[in-house]
């Protein structure tokens, strides 16, 4: 059916922050919105997918029609989607912390008067997308996002190999570009068959729809 494009498939989606823990009272985390990620859940239900969203912290309401896990750390968020597979879709828009620290103890540090400033040693935390386009189980098409500044074609071309997905996203947030935390986005779509398609600024929403499509149509080709 037209309008159900993508019923029988399914997908999980990652969508906004991760919180790395410094100790039970403080954390690291980022500005991430979820807008785009819990768009594209939305999106993908509504074209018939069984969607599971594993999202951090946000302010946006779980989509309805959508599976919504809640997580905190990066290995939350690749436990739940490890959780989440066999699945035929996976798209990573999820603004993953690189670092998390190394140590978080069970009791809040405490400031002592007089005693330097602690140090927080950092380490590397798991690449959820890497993991997926690698996975045993990997889903048959895997996509990612990228924001990057500068040559964003090469960038993001180096990202699609290094990650090993089938699909980049890529973002131009150059400061002036106002589309980091924006609404809208303006997407350089790549994949590993070498394509690469502009598109225009459209609303998080309409990417939404129009990455929903395209996955639609990829899907059904693949079929033939
Ligand atoms: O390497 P970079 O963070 O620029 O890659 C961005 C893409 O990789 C996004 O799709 C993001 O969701 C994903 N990512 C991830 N796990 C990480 C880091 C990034 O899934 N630890």
């Amino acid at each position: 059916p037209m309008e159900r494009p993508l019923e029988g498939q399914r997908a999980v989606v990652t969508s906004g922050p991760t919180r790395e823990a410094i100790d039970p009272v403080r954390y690291i985390s980022n500005h991430s919105s979820g807008r785009q990620g819990h768009a594209i859940a939305r999106a993908l239900a509504e074209a018939g997918a069984r969607v599971t969203l594993v999202s951090g912290p946000v302010q946006e309401p779980d989509p309805e029609g959508v599976t919504t896990v809640h997580i905190e750390s990066a290995r939350e968020m690749l436990a739940a989607v490890e959780a989440a597979l066999p699945v035929d879709i996976a798209v990573c828009a999820a603004a993953v912390a690189d670092w998390r620290p190394a140590l978080a103890p069970a009791r809040k540090i405490k400031k002592e008067e007089g005693a330097a400033a602690p140090v927080i040693e950092l380490v590397e935390n798991p690449d959820i997308l890497r993991t997926l386009a690698r996975h045993p189980r990997r889903p048959r098409l895997v996509v990612g996002f990228a924001a990057e500044t500068g040559d964003l074609e090469a960038l993001a071309r180096a990202k699609l190999a290094r990650k090993g997905c089938d699909w980049i996203l890529a973002n131009d947030v150059s400061p002036g570009s106002g589309i980091f935390g924006g609404e809208s986005n303006r997407i350089l779509l790549l994949t590993a068959e070498g394509e690469s398609e502009a598109w225009p600024e459209l609303d998080k929403r309409e990417v939404a729809r129009r990455l929903v499509r395209r996955i639609a149509d990829h899907l059904a080709r693949e079929a033939d």
